[in-house]
């Protein structure tokens, strides 16, 4: 398996840098290069394949290493082949995999990734069988050491226990809010600092409404620092306490060879950034830049490629409308 471009091992990567600690989804993704997606009944020949590590809080782990930071990883896979398979892969990007749970009798997740030549992908996820609900294997001590945890909605158990208990330990929290029931965004959302929806989360945590109402709501559910949605090329609509509307933080324009994992590491790099202290719009800037560079390139950037493309951004755009003195 192969996550691509992986230098040092375990342990290696970033270790000075900031820790943090994504706790959910991983998944073996099957991406198959189409020319196009034909509408059912079909028979599409791939161009390409290949076979790497998937998931929401797996691919923000990489990033987070990729981009210099010590990532942890918290999910749990079937004691099988795949789930063996993705251990080393995530070690093999210099992710603590440590606490990665191996259920006996349980089968991995895998998903099969459909990519057109314009680079937009249609997935379809088998979540796996016989899965552990319990979190209680988690090392939850190692919280404290952490500059920020992420969770995505895919493990809900672990992410109330992990939201909850960064909050009583005062670490900062962030949470992937993508497509997922009903109940599981409106359990999670309220418990963490920062809530990153994806468009169809938003949508399924406030039906029927404009996103900008959708934002004031999450806010309205807890002590939350920020609600947000990212719209692809679009960018980033986001709110916080204090501000009357939402406001927008435009992508980066690249040319997408693949927007797979995009979110992904949008949220990883958002959690790095927070870990490492940076404010709000700054942390929303660069995981902006580090989103744009895996449309663009179908890989997860190191800080190199990040900061060059930050700082390649002379039109900075204006981000709050100020009032006049
Ligand atoms: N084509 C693109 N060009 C520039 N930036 C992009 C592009 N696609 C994504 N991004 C950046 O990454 C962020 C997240 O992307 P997106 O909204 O597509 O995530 P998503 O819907 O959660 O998808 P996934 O989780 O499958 O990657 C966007 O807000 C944007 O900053
Ligand atoms: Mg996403």
């Amino acid at each position: 398996m192969s996550g691509g471009g992986v230098s040092g091992g375990a342990g290696v990567k970033g270790q000075g840098g900031a820790l943090v600690i994504c706790v959910g989804q991983v998944v073996t993704d099957h991406t198959f290069r189409v020319d196009e997606v034909e509408p059912p009944p079909s028979k599409t020949t791939a161009r390409a394949y290949s076979m790497s590590v998937g998931g929401m809080a797996a691919n923000a782990a990489i990033a987070v290493a990729r981009l210099g930071g010590r990532a942890v990883f918290w999910g749990r896979v079937g004691r099988d082949e795949a789930g063996e398979e993705l251990r080393h892969a995530l070690e093999s990007e210099g992710v603590d995999a440590s606490g990665l749970v191996m259920a006996e009798g349980a089968r991995t997740p895998l998903s099969a990734v459909i990519v057109d030549k314009v680079g937009e992908r249609s997935i379809v996820t088998y979540r796996g069988e016989r899965l552990p609900t319990d979190p209680s294997a988690l090392p939850l001590d190692r919280l404290s050491e952490a500059g920020c945890v992420l969770c995505d909605p895919r493990w809900p158990e672990a992410a109330e226990v992990v939201f909850r208990r960064a909050r009583e330990a005062g670490v900062p929290s962030a949470m992937d809010a993508e497509k997922s029931e009903e109940r599981i965004l409106r359990q999670l959302v309220p418990l963490t600092d920062h809530a990153i929806f994806a468009k169809t989360g938003l949508t399924i945590f406030a039906p029927g409404v404009p996103p900008e109402e959708g934002l004031a709501r999450a806010l309205r559910t807890g002590p939350l620092k920020l609600a947000a949605v990212t719209l692809g090329e679009k960018g980033t609509l986001w709110l916080s306490p204090g501000m009357e509307a939402p406001a927008r933080r435009p992508a980066f324009p690249v040319d997408a060879t693949n927007t797979t994992g995009a979110g992904d590491v949008f949220h990883g790099a958002f959690a790095l950034a927070i870990a490492e202290g940076q404010g709000m719009e700054e942390a929303l800037r660069f995981a902006s830049a580090a989103g744009a560079l895996r449309a663009r390139d179908g890989r997860t950037p190191d800080r190199a490629m990040l900061e060059e493309l930050l700082a390649g951004e002379t039109d900075v755009p204006p981000i709050r409308v100020r009032r006049k003195a």
